[in-house]
């Protein structure tokens, strides 16, 4: 029988989500960059390579990496290629350097991608993402090639921000729809002090509700999908959501080859650099042995601590 990783609160690590570098082409005003603030050397090919074989042998079937911009990293396909099988092998990145890899991206064993892309208007997404001019015609590109080669389903990452492209939603739907792509209304997080920019994402979620053909309820995160006359739309609600904590399968890996039990937290790090196969499987193991989730329902087996703060 399969020796799962399970911690304490009962959930099973299923996915790893290991962020490539720190480094990025943009600089959107509410980049979380994966709760790390590190500088230390970037992961290599060997090092994601053990990790994801390691894991894989105690059933995670899925990995997803991130950044920064993970396309920076001109070794992703020989990251890529240096996996073990996995059922799911996918990428979070900003899509401005996607297109000219798309192809390359897929023959390394890339299955699918997530582009963030906040708005459709140039104007905005320059506010947005503080780049020159003239990039979202590189992301829209970018989603296009990657339908080409069948990087699908291709998700749409949308954070949600007040005043900025809550009116843009509509838009956004009509965008994928009848397409391989999915859009993912994410609600802000609070990193950056960009708070000001939060925007009530449950009253969006009624309305989109109101309107959808169907929903279904995702295990991961308790996530909702709605279809919308052919579109398919996900709204993440990440805040002070013990939901979404409980269900959390992922673990994650810093670009500086730490294991990190939780996205909101940087004090229960454990560095796997240089470690033999033994050492590593040991530190899993202890990783997922501390793995606490960081907003408690009532019900999980210690009291919750109550309303925590988001770290800025
Ligand atoms: N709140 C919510 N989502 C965020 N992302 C980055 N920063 C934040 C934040 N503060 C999301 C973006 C990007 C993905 C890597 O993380 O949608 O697509
Ligand atoms: Fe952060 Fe992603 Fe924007 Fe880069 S593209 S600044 S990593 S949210």
């Amino acid at each position: 029988m399969q020796d799962f990783l399970v911690d304490t609160y009962g959930r099973k690590i299923s996915s790893l989500r290991v962020s490539l570098t720190n480094r990025c082409n943009l600089r959107c005003i509410y980049c979380h960059n994966e709760g790390e603030n590190n500088s230390g050397k970037e992961i290599t090919v060997d090092e994601v390579a053990q990790i994801a074989r390691i894991a894989a042998r105690h059933g995670v079937d899925k990995i997803k990496f991130s950044g920064g911009e993970p396309l920076l990293r001109t070794d992703f396909e020989d990251i890529l290629r240096a996996l073990p099988d996995l059922r799911d092998v996918s990428v979070t990145t900003n899509g401005t350097l996607l297109a000219p890899r798309a192809q390359s991206l897929k023959d390394s064993g890339l299955d699918r991608v997530n582009v963030s892309l906040d708005s459709l208007s140039p104007d905005r997404f320059d506010f947005i993402t503080k780049c020159p001019a003239g990039y979202i015609e590189r992301v829209l590109d970018g989603i296009s090639v990657a339908l080409d080669v069948g990087l699908t389903p291709v998700k749409i990452n949308m954070v949600y921000l007040k005043d900025v492209n809550e009116d843009e939603v509509e838009k956004m739907i009509d965008f994928i729809r009848g397409k391989p792509l999915v859009l993912q209304v994410i609600e802000l997080m609070n990193f950056k002090g960009a708070f000001s920019y939060h925007a009530d994402v449950a009253a969006l979620e009624q309305k989109i509700k109101a309107k959808a053909d169907k929903f279904v309820c995702r295990e991961m995160h308790r996530r909702t999908k709605y279809y919308l006359d052919g579109a398919e739309v996900e709204i993440v609600r990440p805040i002070d959501n013990s939901e979404f904590c409980m269900n959390c399968n992922r673990l994650r890996v810093t670009s500086d080859c730490k294991l990190k039990p939780c996205l909101l937290r940087n004090d229960n790090l454990v560095s796997v650099r240089g470690m033999t196969d033994e050492e590593l499987e040991r530190a899993l193991r202890h990783t997922v042995s501390i793995r606490e989730p960081f907003f408690k329902s009532l019900s999980s087996h210690i009291p919750g601590k109550g309303k925590a703060k988001m770290p800025e």
